[in-house]
């Protein structure tokens, strides 16, 4: 493709679910929540985490978490997410784009995690190297309704915005 021809902003959405399991820790975009269960996965299960890599991978065309990072993959096993993060992180930057902002939200029936949006947003911030002004957090139940709201799982939403810095490789 003509390197030219690259639009200036580009997009990407993602969307990730797990299991509810008991015994499990509950980790949430790098931050663990106090609660009786976790999510279940083959990695940390950090859902939120998995749900911006997607957007970020998605923004450019890269295919998904599961493409870069297989879950049969032995030393995925109990990974920390962060890494998976800082991964697309690096491919968006080598194609020649910068991360702008980040939009997303939990859905999870309990508990309340609004006393951890500051710690979940900071911690994002952090990973992804933008101001946490352009870092949002959202948490909503799915209002007893579904397997989310059934306390069944988890899910999570990002979308995220990319900016062109120079030409990609
Ligand atoms: O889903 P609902 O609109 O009832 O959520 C109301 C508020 O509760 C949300 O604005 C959110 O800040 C908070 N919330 C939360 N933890 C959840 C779900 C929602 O803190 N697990
Ligand atoms: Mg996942």
């Amino acid at each position: 493709m003509d390197q030219t021809a690259l639009p200036q902003f580009r997009i990407g959405q993602g969307w990730d679910t797990h299991r509810i399991e008991p015994g499990r820790p509950l980790i949430l975009g790098g931050i663990t929540i106090p609660s009786e269960f976790g999510l279940a996965g083959h990695s940390d299960a950090d859902v939120l985490f998995h749900a911006v890599t997607d957007a970020l991978l998605g923004s450019l065309g890269l295919g998904d978490i599961g493409m870069h990072f297989p879950d049969t993959a032995p030393e995925w096993k109990g990974a920390n997410s962060e890494q998976f993060l800082r991964h697309a992180m690096e491919l968006v930057s080598k194609q020649g784009y910068a991360l702008a902002n980040v939009d997303s939200t939990i859905i999870l029936e309990r508990p309340k995690l609004k006393d951890f949006r500051s710690a979940i947003r900071e911690n994002l911030a952090r990973v992804l190297a933008l101001p946490s002004e352009c870092v949002g957090v959202k948490f909503k139940t799915a209002e007893k309704v579904g397997p989310v709201g059934e306390g069944r799982s988890c899910e999570a939403q990002a979308v995220v915005l990319v900016s062109r810095t120079r030409q990609g490789v």
